[in-house]
């Protein structure tokens, strides 16, 4: 993951990523203040030119503003719903209830197509690719389908993300750019935007659009807010803290490659160039969760959210071998959310993780029976893609073998994803919020 600053903020001189010095690379708790900047324009190797003419503002200005766009309510048709209402700081900047998925529209009642992911630890998401070339280690191997916004990876920076929600029908519902942007003149921060962007900056609508896009995507990339580093496995890494005897048997059955195996694609040990890690790699796999059948689209049985070959993500339709992948997310702070999977299908982590533990040597349990009494394996992805579904451990062995994961190690493996909450998350009885 040892990507370049500017790769990874795409906004060099914007927040504190200057020259080499590989900051986002390092727990954000164990980096340097970042140095002053030098002489070098605000701008240098921004991805936003800066209009001729104007100021480009400071990631500090950026950040502030974003904060107070992405808490802005009355920025959505309905006049209640904000970028927070399903990214909620007090849950991870995840959905603040167990919800498949979060409700929108004008009238609050429209259900989205998906699971809202946690805004956390998303720094070093790269744009999507379709063979990705890990240069922490042989950078011969194709990983394949790695990183991009949405689970599926459809959107190439959080700036591009940002237009989405305050346009779809399902979440902020707004008309228009034009739309978004008269809202932003009539804000309490406009004047902020003047000053920031200069004088003209509502004189075009997609121009104001755009500075919010960055505003936000600066916000996002706040150290405090977004990637703190602070649960009690990052102070385990530090020489800080001790696991307790069922979070260490956890973690050692996670790491397990005949066991959990869950490190394969949930990183959890510091990468060779020492960054703290994001229990992720971002790569895009189909591991079969089980159809929710909570979900209002999942009425028409011909309906198939497939991933990254579509129905959302069009770029990809003509690749079978994609259909029903989904991209990894990070397992930081997981133990706050209510809703499991791409699509909400689980509720209680402990069930998550079992999933993994039972989905080929019992099937019965995840999947339904059809007419004749036979079950139905991986029965949200039609017969034609099963074969992109994952077999690795803990995936395998014969239905009615024995589990990759004893029912005691699922539980450990809980008891282990809860020391990645974050310290702001953390009631100070030392437990993670109950749900
Ligand atoms: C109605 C709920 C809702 C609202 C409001 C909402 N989002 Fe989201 N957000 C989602 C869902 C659902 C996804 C995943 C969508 C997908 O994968 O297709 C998502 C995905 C994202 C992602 C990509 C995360 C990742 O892991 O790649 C970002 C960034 C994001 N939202 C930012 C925002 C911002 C900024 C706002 C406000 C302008 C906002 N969201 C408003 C539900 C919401
Ligand atoms: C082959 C890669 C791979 C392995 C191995 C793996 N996962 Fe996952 N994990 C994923 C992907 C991909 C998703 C999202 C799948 C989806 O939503 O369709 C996911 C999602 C999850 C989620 C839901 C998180 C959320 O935000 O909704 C949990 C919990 C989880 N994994 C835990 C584990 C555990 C525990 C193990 C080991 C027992 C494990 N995973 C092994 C790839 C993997």
């Amino acid at each position: 993951m040892a990507l370049s600053c500017a790769a990874l903020l795409g906004l060099q001189g914007l927040t504190g990523c200057d020259g080499a010095a590989p900051a986002a690379t390092q727990p954000a708790a164990t980096r340097p203040a970042p140095a002053p900047p030098a002489a070098a324009p605000a701008s240098a190797g921004a991805t936003y030119a800066p209009r001729e003419g104007h100021p480009l503002p400071s990631a500090r200005v950026l950040t502030e503003l974003g904060r107070q766009i992405f808490f802005d309510a009355s920025l959505s048709a309905s006049g209640r719903m904000s970028c927070a209402s399903c990214h909620d700081p007090a849950h991870a900047y995840g959905p603040p209830n167990a919800l498949a998925v979060q409700l929108g529209g004008p009238a609050l009642d429209r259900p989205g197509p998906r699971a809202t992911p946690s805004l956390r630890y998303l720094e070093t998401l790269a744009s999507f690719s379709e063979h990705h070339h890990d240069n922490d280690g042989d950078d011969s191997i194709d990983a394949g389908p790695t990183g991009g916004h949405m689970w599926d990876g459809r959107a190439g920076s959080a700036h591009a993300q940002a237009g989405m929600p305050l346009l779809s029908p399902d979440e902020m519902a707004n008309a228009s750019v034009d739309d978004v942007a008269r809202k932003l003149a009539a804000s309490g921060y406009a004047a902020q935007m003047r000053e920031a962007f200069g004088a003209d900056v509502f004189d075009k609508a997609r121009t104001a659009f755009d500075a919010a896009g960055l505003a936000l995507e600066t916000f996002q990339q706040s150290p405090a807010d977004f990637y703190p580093f602070s649960s009690k496995y990052d102070a385990v890494l530090r020489g800080q803290a001790k696991l307790s005897a069922a979070e260490a048997r956890g973690l050692a059955a996670f790491n397990d490659e005949r066991r959990g195996n869950c490190a394969a694609c949930h990183i959890s040990s510091v990468t060779p160039d020492g960054a703290f890690p994001l229990f992720t790699d971002f790569g895009h796999v189909a591991i079969g969760v089980p159809r929710n059948r909570e979900l209002p689209a999942n009425a028409d049985p011909a309906h198939h959210d497939l991933g990254l070959c579509g129905p959302l993500r069009t770029d990809l339709a003509d690749h079978a071998e994609y259909c029903g992948l989904f991209r990894t997310p990070s397992l930081r702070n997981v133990a706050l959310r209510g809703a499991f999977f791409h699509n909400g299908r689980f509720h209680s982590l402990e069930e998550a993780v079992r999933f993994y533990a039972q989905r080929d040597t019992r099937p019965e349990r995840w999947y339904p029976r059809d007419a004749r009494g036979r079950v139905q394996k991986f029965d949200d992805l039609p017969a034609a893609y099963h074969a992109n579904v994952n077999v690795e451990p803990p995936f395998g062995g014969p239905p009615g073998g024995r589990p990759s994961l004893s029912d005691a190690e699922v539980r450990d493996i809980v008891a282990f994803l809860k020391t990645l909450t974050d310290a702001d998350l953390v009631p100070v009885d030392g437990t993670a919020r109950p749900r």
